[in-house]
């Protein structure tokens, strides 16, 4: 298989699922990238990632919001549905929104099943120890849980603002026990985001499931990124953690500039882009009349 790594290549064979996840605790490490629709999750799929997360990320990369907070289940639950479309082998995650698992077990359990009946293998939540007793319901209702912790979006406010966490020993400490009791709690998995290089890999030492960072430096289980940052499919400011590996923004700006450029210069559609009547039909319509 030409270009593809033989890891990439077995991925690719073999459907993902939570288990398989579980076991990649300290091996190869695990590849997560967001998708929000069925052709984002087919070329996230194509690419050999492990798991798809539908993150409430759509909020700002597609929908224009400037934080996570207005997204729904319902909004989420549509997001999820296209890319289960897509049928991928990776698994597919999807994020519980803010206010779908905070008000009671029973509420997040009930939005949680929302977002399985739409097609996602697992959920994310966001939040430590707290949560402890969240996880539980949903792992007790068969649904997998993976963890989020460190730089958490929905806690923009509490946080003021998008800031990295875990940077004093006492924070640190704080992340350690947090992974612990969500690890202990049920969760497959755990997100560090935003927090120092050397606490992540210490969180990463204390449990015993994969995590998985982003803007947590390398010693974590795996790594996961917005794909609408990792393809460049808009030139804005990212932290500093994302490595851009297309520029799709510059590619798609110079499409659209020549297709306008054709149609107004007349040179497009051509012959061969055109759908054309037979010749039978056109003598009937007269079309061929002043023709010798
Ligand atoms: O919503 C999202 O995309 C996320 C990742 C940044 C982990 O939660």
């Amino acid at each position: 298989m030409a270009g593809m790594t033989a890891t990439t290549a077995m991925t690719a064979m073999t459907a993902m699922t939570v288990p398989l996840v579980r076991a990649r605790k300290g091996a190869t490490p695990l590849v997560m990238v967001t998708a929000y629709d069925a052709p984002t999750a087919r070329i996230v799929d194509k690419g050999g990632a492990d798991l798809i997360l539908v993150g409430d990320s759509v909020a700002m990369v597609v929908l224009g919001y400037d934080d996570t907070l207005q997204l729904t289940v319902d909004d989420m639950a549509h997001h999820v549905a296209a890319v289960a479309r897509a049928r991928p082998r990776a698994l597919i995650v999807g994020d519980l929104p803010w206010m779908s698992y905070h008000v009671s077990a029973a509420d997040s359990v009930r939005n949680a099943a929302t977002l399985i009946r739409a097609g996602a293998q697992a959920v994310k939540l966001e939040g430590g120890r707290k949560r402890v007793a969240t996880v539980e319901a949903l792992v007790d209702a068969e649904i997998p849980v993976m963890g989020h912790i460190g730089l958490t979006p929905q806690s923009l406010h509490v946080m003021g603002g998008f800031k990295v966490q875990g940077k004093s020993a006492e924070a640190a400490r704080a992340l350690i026990d947090d992974a612990k009791a969500l690890a202990v709690a049920g969760c497959f998995a755990i997100v560090l985001e935003g927090v120092p290089d050397t606490v992540a890999a210490l969180v990463t030492e204390a449990v015993s499931v994969p995590t998985i960072g982003i803007g947590a430096g390398r010693g974590c289980d795996g790594q996961v990124l917005v794909l609408h940052d990792l393809l460049g499919l808009e030139d804005r400011a990212t932290p500093k953690f994302v490595r851009r590996y297309a520029s799709l923004e510059a590619a798609g700006v110079e499409a659209v500039a020549a297709f306008a450029s054709d149609v107004r210069a007349g040179r497009f559609p051509n012959d061969d882009e055109s759908y054309h009547l037979s010749d039978d039909v056109a003598e009937v319509l007269g079309l061929y009349a002043n023709v010798d």
